[in-house]
């Protein structure tokens, strides 16, 4: 008997498959502009120093490798806590977690085992997003969020859609640098979105996956801290992936902001037994390195400027993209207001089909750019590429 006769093969998964194909590619001139993986300006993967640094004193200290307990290195969770709220709050329960996608997903099960649902996604969001929350078993619909034909954030369809929706509905909400988009709701439009979710009792979970690439980390974290100072309850799934570079190392948390002390305790308590059923508890050494820096002046200096650089060097490409398609068209105008590392394009299927088969530029089918993929070497070809597969 065979036992996986009838398993039927999926087609890769559409980032992931970009980069393959990105690599099987032999011309010179190829581009890659899909994963949102930063690159140096000479398009190389980029180990920050401040992450080095750590991992010497690391090796210096000789930390072992026991187990770390369910829900993580506790100074880890306490520094993140810090970096995302702006101060150690006791109403608010937080675990290591790995990555931001584990984050999201733990907190998935944990609300859908205490009855919140359906979910609420942004359209269009992160891809991965609708396959997490279905896997934890909830309802997956969605609310509008980028209005094709203003090019910018439908703050008006994202309200009347909020003011559908059922109670105790999750609505999963970008803290900042939105992907695919790139366009965040502006301070006041968010004080709207959340007196709104408090009316119609909405739970907020955000996303934090990009703090630092918008603006200084503390600004990019000022849509979460008003919903807390609100008074609202709400979840921060957060990633360090991007801010410290540490795709690879799997480090995340998830925050539930509590009404008090004694609530947050009871609310860990679920959440750690949601986390002993996924992967019983998190790796050590992302978060070990990012705990060192965050509580190491020196070090968390020469980090924040290293993210100042990240964050400078992609706000540069996408002006010189911008200036450079402007000279010809106004249709790539609306780019400028973007944040972050990606830029929606507004480019369609048939569009990208061209771009990757005619000029070896790779990139999703929804016409995202991970703008960190541009140098000065090659903006110049990637802007007379776009305009010659739009305007032809
Ligand atoms: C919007 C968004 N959320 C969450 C994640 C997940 O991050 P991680 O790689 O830490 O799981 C990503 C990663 O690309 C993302 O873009």
């Amino acid at each position: 008997m065979n036992f996986f006769e009838k398993v039927i093969e999926l087609p890769p998964d559409p980032i992931f498959g970009l980069i393959m194909a990105f690599k099987a590619d032999s011309r010179k001139t190829k581009v890659n502009l899909g994963a949102g993986v930063y690159k140096t300006a000479d398009l190389q993967p980029y180990v920050l120093e401040s992450i080095k640094e750590a991992e010497k004193r690391l090796l210096e200290e000789g930390a072992n490798k026991d187990y770390l307990p369910i829900d993580g290195l506790p100074g880890y969770v306490e520094a993140t806590k810090q970096l995302v709220f702006g101060d150690a709050d006791s109403r608010i329960y937080g675990a290591q977690t790995v990555g931001g996608t584990a984050a999201l997903r733990v907190a998935a099960d944990f609300l859908r085992e205490h009855g919140y649902g359906p979910l609420y996604l942004s359209d269009p969001t992160w891809a991965n997003h609708t396959r997490i929350f279905k896997d934890a078993g909830l309802e997956v619909n969605t609310y509008p969020y980028f209005d094709p034909k203003r090019l910018c954030f439908d703050f008006e369809g994202f309200c009347n859609a909020l003011k559908q929706m059922p109670e105790k509905s999750i609505v999963l909400l970008q803290g900042c640098c939105h992907n695919p988009t790139g366009f965040d709701p502006t301070f006041d439009q968010w004080k709207e979105i959340c007196q709104l979710m408090e009316a119609r009792h909405l739970f907020p979970l955000f996303d934090f996956a990009y703090q630092g690439f918008g603006v200084e980390p503390e600004q990019d974290a000022t849509a979460i801290r008003h919903f807390v100072q609100a008074g609202l309850q709400c979840a921060v799934a957060v990633s360090h992936s991007k801010s410290f570079g540490l795709y690879a190392e799997r480090t995340g948390a998830l925050y539930l902001v509590c009404q008090n002390g004694v609530e947050a305790k009871k609310v860990g308590s679920r959440v750690k037994m949601v986390i002993r059923g996924l992967y019983s508890n998190p790796p050590c050494h992302g978060a070990r390195l990012v705990s060192l820096i965050l509580h190491d002046e020196e070090l968390k200096g020469h980090w924040l400027n290293e993210l100042a650089n990240m964050r400078e060097r992609i706000a540069q490409m996408r002006r010189v993209l911008v200036d450079l398609l402007e000279i010809k068209t106004t249709r790539f105008d609306f780019l400028a207001g973007q944040l972050g590392m990606f830029s929606y394009t507004g480019l369609d299927q048939g569009n990208v089909e061209r771009l990757i088969a005619e000029y070896g530029i790779y990139l999703p089918k929804d016409g995202r750019i991970n703008v960190a993929g541009l140098n000065q070497e090659n903006v110049t070809y990637v802007a007379d590429a776009l305009l010659a597969v739009t305007m032809n």
